[in-house]
Protein backbone atom coordinates (compact mmCIF):
# COMPACT_ATOMS: atom_id res chain seq x y z
CA UNK A 1 0.00 0.00 0.00
CA UNK A 2 1.23 3.36 -1.17
CA UNK A 3 -0.44 6.91 -0.26
CA UNK A 4 1.74 9.97 -1.95
CA UNK A 5 -0.25 13.49 -2.56
CA UNK A 6 0.91 16.49 -4.72
CA UNK A 7 -0.25 19.97 -4.37
CA UNK A 8 -1.40 21.77 -7.92
CA UNK A 9 -2.67 25.22 -9.23
CA UNK A 10 -2.28 28.72 -7.81
CA UNK A 11 -3.66 27.88 -4.67
CA UNK A 12 -2.50 24.93 -4.13
CA UNK A 13 -4.67 22.36 -4.64
CA UNK A 14 -4.00 18.63 -3.39
CA UNK A 15 -4.15 15.72 -5.81
CA UNK A 16 -3.69 12.14 -3.53
CA UNK A 17 -2.79 9.02 -4.85
CA UNK A 18 -3.21 5.35 -3.22
CA UNK A 19 -2.46 2.00 -4.45
CA UNK A 20 -3.27 -1.18 -2.84
CA UNK A 21 -1.91 -5.04 -4.11
CA UNK A 22 -4.34 -7.49 -3.49
CA UNK A 23 -2.73 -9.89 -1.28
CA UNK A 24 -1.49 -6.68 1.02
CA UNK A 25 -5.40 -7.28 2.52
CA UNK A 26 -7.52 -10.42 3.17
CA UNK A 27 -10.46 -8.59 4.40
CA UNK A 28 -11.10 -5.85 1.90
CA UNK A 29 -14.96 -5.99 2.19
CA UNK A 30 -15.28 -5.25 5.67
CA UNK A 31 -13.74 -1.76 4.60
CA UNK A 32 -16.75 -1.29 2.19
CA UNK A 33 -20.41 0.26 2.57
CA UNK A 34 -23.88 -2.35 2.49
CA UNK A 35 -24.55 -0.81 -1.08
CA UNK A 36 -20.82 -1.07 -2.58
CA UNK A 37 -21.08 -4.85 -1.26
CA UNK A 38 -24.50 -5.46 -2.48
CA UNK A 39 -23.28 -4.19 -5.96
CA UNK A 40 -20.20 -6.31 -6.11
CA UNK A 41 -22.35 -9.36 -4.75
CA UNK A 42 -23.47 -9.35 -8.30
CA UNK A 43 -20.31 -9.46 -10.05
CA UNK A 44 -19.92 -13.41 -11.90
CA UNK A 45 -16.22 -13.55 -11.07
CA UNK A 46 -14.53 -13.06 -7.48
CA UNK A 47 -11.14 -11.49 -9.66
CA UNK A 48 -13.93 -8.97 -10.52
CA UNK A 49 -15.06 -8.58 -7.14
CA UNK A 50 -11.28 -8.21 -5.48
CA UNK A 51 -10.46 -5.39 -8.16
CA UNK A 52 -13.73 -3.47 -7.22
CA UNK A 53 -12.87 -3.93 -3.65
CA UNK A 54 -9.19 -2.88 -3.96
CA UNK A 55 -10.31 0.03 -6.02
CA UNK A 56 -12.34 1.06 -3.62
CA UNK A 57 -10.17 0.67 -0.76
CA UNK A 58 -7.15 2.59 -2.65
CA UNK A 59 -9.68 5.20 -3.54
CA UNK A 60 -10.61 5.75 0.26
CA UNK A 61 -6.71 5.70 0.80
CA UNK A 62 -6.34 8.92 -1.08
CA UNK A 63 -9.95 10.44 -0.18
CA UNK A 64 -8.48 10.22 3.55
CA UNK A 65 -5.11 11.61 2.77
CA UNK A 66 -6.94 14.57 0.43
CA UNK A 67 -9.80 15.12 2.85
CA UNK A 68 -9.28 13.30 6.02
CA UNK A 69 -11.30 10.32 7.34
CA UNK A 70 -14.88 10.15 6.06
CA UNK A 71 -17.48 7.39 6.00
CA UNK A 72 -18.21 7.43 1.93
CA UNK A 73 -19.62 5.22 -0.49
CA UNK A 74 -18.48 4.86 -4.05
CA UNK A 75 -20.59 3.78 -6.48
CA UNK A 76 -20.30 3.69 -10.45
CA UNK A 77 -23.06 6.06 -12.07
CA UNK A 78 -24.97 4.67 -15.82
CA UNK A 79 -21.57 5.73 -17.46
CA UNK A 80 -19.36 3.71 -15.06
CA UNK A 81 -17.50 6.35 -13.81
CA UNK A 82 -16.63 6.09 -9.97
CA UNK A 83 -18.79 8.91 -7.79
CA UNK A 84 -18.29 9.72 -4.52
CA UNK A 85 -21.09 9.93 -2.22
CA UNK A 86 -19.92 13.49 -0.97
CA UNK A 87 -20.47 15.35 -3.97
CA UNK A 88 -17.46 17.96 -3.03
CA UNK A 89 -14.77 14.94 -3.55
CA UNK A 90 -13.96 12.83 -6.76
CA UNK A 91 -11.93 10.04 -7.66
CA UNK A 92 -10.32 7.95 -10.42
CA UNK A 93 -9.31 4.40 -10.17
CA UNK A 94 -7.54 1.82 -11.81
CA UNK A 95 -7.06 -1.71 -11.66
CA UNK A 96 -4.21 -4.24 -13.38
CA UNK A 97 -3.53 -8.06 -12.77
CA UNK A 98 -2.68 -7.83 -8.76
CA UNK A 99 -2.97 -3.96 -8.17
CA UNK A 100 -5.63 -0.71 -7.84
CA UNK A 101 -4.36 2.92 -7.79
CA UNK A 102 -6.47 5.19 -7.29
CA UNK A 103 -6.45 9.19 -7.65
CA UNK A 104 -8.98 11.45 -5.44
CA UNK A 105 -9.37 15.52 -5.70
CA UNK A 106 -12.28 18.20 -5.37
CA UNK A 107 -14.92 17.30 -7.59
CA UNK A 108 -14.33 20.70 -9.45
CA UNK A 109 -11.19 19.37 -11.04
CA UNK A 110 -11.03 16.30 -13.64
CA UNK A 111 -8.01 13.53 -13.33
CA UNK A 112 -8.01 10.24 -14.72
CA UNK A 113 -5.78 7.37 -14.03
CA UNK A 114 -4.75 4.30 -15.26
CA UNK A 115 -2.29 1.13 -14.63
CA UNK A 116 -2.01 -1.30 -17.40
CA UNK A 117 0.55 -4.81 -16.49
CA UNK A 118 3.25 -4.42 -19.71
CA UNK A 119 3.36 -7.71 -21.48
CA UNK A 120 5.48 -9.40 -24.61
CA UNK A 121 2.45 -10.63 -25.90
CA UNK A 122 -0.33 -7.70 -25.70
CA UNK A 123 1.85 -6.33 -28.37
CA UNK A 124 -0.27 -7.46 -31.44
CA UNK A 125 -3.48 -6.14 -29.97
CA UNK A 126 -1.91 -3.26 -28.81
CA UNK A 127 -0.80 -1.96 -32.80
CA UNK A 128 -4.17 -2.17 -33.10
CA UNK A 129 -5.01 0.38 -30.19
CA UNK A 130 -2.04 2.68 -30.74
CA UNK A 131 -1.94 3.66 -34.45
CA UNK A 132 0.28 6.55 -34.08
CA UNK A 133 3.50 6.44 -35.87
CA UNK A 134 5.96 7.99 -33.47
CA UNK A 135 5.10 5.25 -30.56
CA UNK A 136 7.96 3.06 -30.89
CA UNK A 137 6.19 -0.61 -31.46
CA UNK A 138 7.56 -2.69 -28.61
CA UNK A 139 5.37 -3.97 -25.33
CA UNK A 140 6.66 -0.91 -23.01
CA UNK A 141 6.05 2.30 -25.26
CA UNK A 142 2.57 0.91 -26.94
CA UNK A 143 1.25 0.00 -23.12
CA UNK A 144 2.28 3.38 -22.02
CA UNK A 145 0.81 5.37 -24.88
CA UNK A 146 -2.45 2.77 -24.31
CA UNK A 147 -2.91 3.78 -20.24
CA UNK A 148 -2.44 7.44 -21.38
CA UNK A 149 -5.63 6.75 -23.54
CA UNK A 150 -7.45 5.39 -20.63
CA UNK A 151 -6.58 8.05 -18.55
CA UNK A 152 -7.65 10.01 -20.53
CA UNK A 153 -11.39 8.45 -21.45
CA UNK A 154 -11.54 8.30 -17.38
CA UNK A 155 -10.76 12.16 -17.16
CA UNK A 156 -13.59 13.01 -19.72
CA UNK A 157 -15.65 10.61 -18.12
CA UNK A 158 -16.60 8.66 -21.19
CA UNK A 159 -14.58 5.60 -21.88
CA UNK A 160 -14.25 4.58 -24.85
CA UNK A 161 -17.73 5.55 -25.82
CA UNK A 162 -16.91 7.98 -28.01
CA UNK A 163 -15.03 7.86 -31.01
CA UNK A 164 -11.46 6.26 -31.12
CA UNK A 165 -10.38 9.14 -32.98
CA UNK A 166 -11.04 11.38 -29.80
CA UNK A 167 -7.76 10.12 -28.21
CA UNK A 168 -5.44 10.32 -30.48
CA UNK A 169 -1.91 11.29 -29.25
CA UNK A 170 -0.42 14.47 -30.60
CA UNK A 171 3.23 13.68 -29.46
CA UNK A 172 4.90 11.06 -27.38
CA UNK A 173 7.96 12.08 -25.28
CA UNK A 174 10.13 10.29 -23.34
CA UNK A 175 11.93 12.17 -20.79
CA UNK A 176 14.51 9.05 -18.58
CA UNK A 177 11.81 7.45 -16.53
CA UNK A 178 9.13 10.00 -17.47
CA UNK A 179 6.96 9.59 -20.63
CA UNK A 180 4.68 12.48 -21.47
CA UNK A 181 1.90 13.29 -24.58
CA UNK A 182 -0.45 15.72 -25.50
CA UNK A 183 -3.61 14.91 -27.73
CA UNK A 184 -5.23 16.10 -31.03
CA UNK A 185 -8.40 16.47 -29.93
CA UNK A 186 -8.09 17.87 -26.06
CA UNK A 187 -5.12 20.08 -26.35
CA UNK A 188 -6.32 21.28 -22.85
CA UNK A 189 -5.18 17.93 -21.68
CA UNK A 190 -1.56 16.77 -21.01
CA UNK A 191 -0.74 12.97 -19.84
CA UNK A 192 2.13 11.38 -18.28
CA UNK A 193 3.24 8.20 -16.87
CA UNK A 194 6.10 6.47 -15.43
CA UNK A 195 7.21 2.85 -15.34
CA UNK A 196 6.57 0.57 -12.01
CA UNK A 197 8.02 -2.80 -12.02
CA UNK A 198 5.88 -4.21 -15.11
CA UNK A 199 3.43 -1.63 -14.96
CA UNK A 200 2.83 1.24 -16.65
CA UNK A 201 0.72 4.24 -14.58
CA UNK A 202 -0.45 7.55 -16.32
CA UNK A 203 -2.40 10.38 -15.19
CA UNK A 204 -4.17 13.10 -17.23
CA UNK A 205 -4.95 16.34 -16.14
CA UNK A 206 -5.67 19.78 -16.74
CA UNK A 207 -2.31 21.04 -18.57
CA UNK A 208 -2.75 24.00 -16.53
CA UNK A 209 -2.85 22.06 -13.45
CA UNK A 210 -0.32 19.29 -14.38
CA UNK A 211 2.06 22.17 -15.31
CA UNK A 212 3.82 22.62 -11.86
CA UNK A 213 2.92 19.47 -10.45
CA UNK A 214 5.36 16.97 -9.35
CA UNK A 215 3.89 14.24 -10.92
CA UNK A 216 7.21 12.19 -11.23
CA UNK A 217 7.63 12.48 -7.21
CA UNK A 218 3.85 11.46 -7.30
CA UNK A 219 4.39 8.16 -9.25
CA UNK A 220 7.60 7.56 -8.25
CA UNK A 221 6.21 7.30 -4.58
CA UNK A 222 4.41 3.90 -6.50
C1 LIG B 1 -13.42 3.33 -18.68
C2 LIG B 1 -12.62 2.20 -19.28
C3 LIG B 1 -11.63 2.77 -20.28
C4 LIG B 1 -11.86 1.49 -18.14
O1 LIG B 1 -11.09 0.46 -18.63
P1 LIG B 1 -10.89 -0.93 -17.85
O2 LIG B 1 -10.24 -1.82 -18.82
O3 LIG B 1 -12.16 -1.36 -17.25
O4 LIG B 1 -9.79 -0.64 -16.85
P2 LIG B 1 -9.44 -0.02 -15.43
O5 LIG B 1 -9.26 -1.08 -14.44
O6 LIG B 1 -8.27 0.83 -15.70
O7 LIG B 1 -10.60 0.97 -14.97
C5 LIG B 1 -11.75 0.52 -14.38
C6 LIG B 1 -12.33 1.66 -13.59
O8 LIG B 1 -12.57 2.78 -14.44
C7 LIG B 1 -13.61 3.54 -13.86
N1 LIG B 1 -14.50 3.94 -14.94
C8 LIG B 1 -15.33 3.15 -15.66
N2 LIG B 1 -15.98 3.91 -16.60
C9 LIG B 1 -15.53 5.17 -16.42
C10 LIG B 1 -15.83 6.39 -17.07
N3 LIG B 1 -16.74 6.48 -18.07
N4 LIG B 1 -15.20 7.51 -16.67
C11 LIG B 1 -14.30 7.47 -15.65
N5 LIG B 1 -13.97 6.32 -14.99
C12 LIG B 1 -14.59 5.19 -15.38
C13 LIG B 1 -14.31 2.65 -12.81
O9 LIG B 1 -13.99 3.16 -11.53
C14 LIG B 1 -13.68 1.31 -13.04
O10 LIG B 1 -13.45 0.55 -11.87
P3 LIG B 1 -14.66 -0.04 -10.99
O11 LIG B 1 -15.70 -0.49 -11.96
O12 LIG B 1 -14.02 -1.13 -10.21
O13 LIG B 1 -15.12 1.12 -10.16
C15 LIG B 1 -13.51 1.16 -20.00
O14 LIG B 1 -14.22 0.42 -19.04
C16 LIG B 1 -14.51 1.77 -20.96
O15 LIG B 1 -14.15 2.26 -22.02
N6 LIG B 1 -15.79 1.76 -20.61
C17 LIG B 1 -16.83 2.32 -21.47
C18 LIG B 1 -17.27 1.37 -22.54
C19 LIG B 1 -17.78 0.10 -21.96
O16 LIG B 1 -18.47 0.06 -20.97
N7 LIG B 1 -17.42 -0.98 -22.62
C20 LIG B 1 -17.78 -2.28 -22.17
C21 LIG B 1 -16.54 -3.05 -21.84
S1 LIG B 1 -15.57 -3.27 -23.29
Amino acid sequence: MRVATVLFGNDRKKLAFASVKFDEWTDFERLLTDSERRVAGGFASEKRRTEFFAGRVAARLALTELHGSESVTILNNDAGVPVVSNEKLAVSISHSEDIAVALAFESDFSFGIDIQIIRAKSVKALKRLVTEKFVPDDAMHLTVAWAIKEALSKCLKTGFTIPYEEFLLADFIKNRNLFECTFVKYPQYIGRAVLWKNYAIAIVGNKEYMADMEIENLLASF
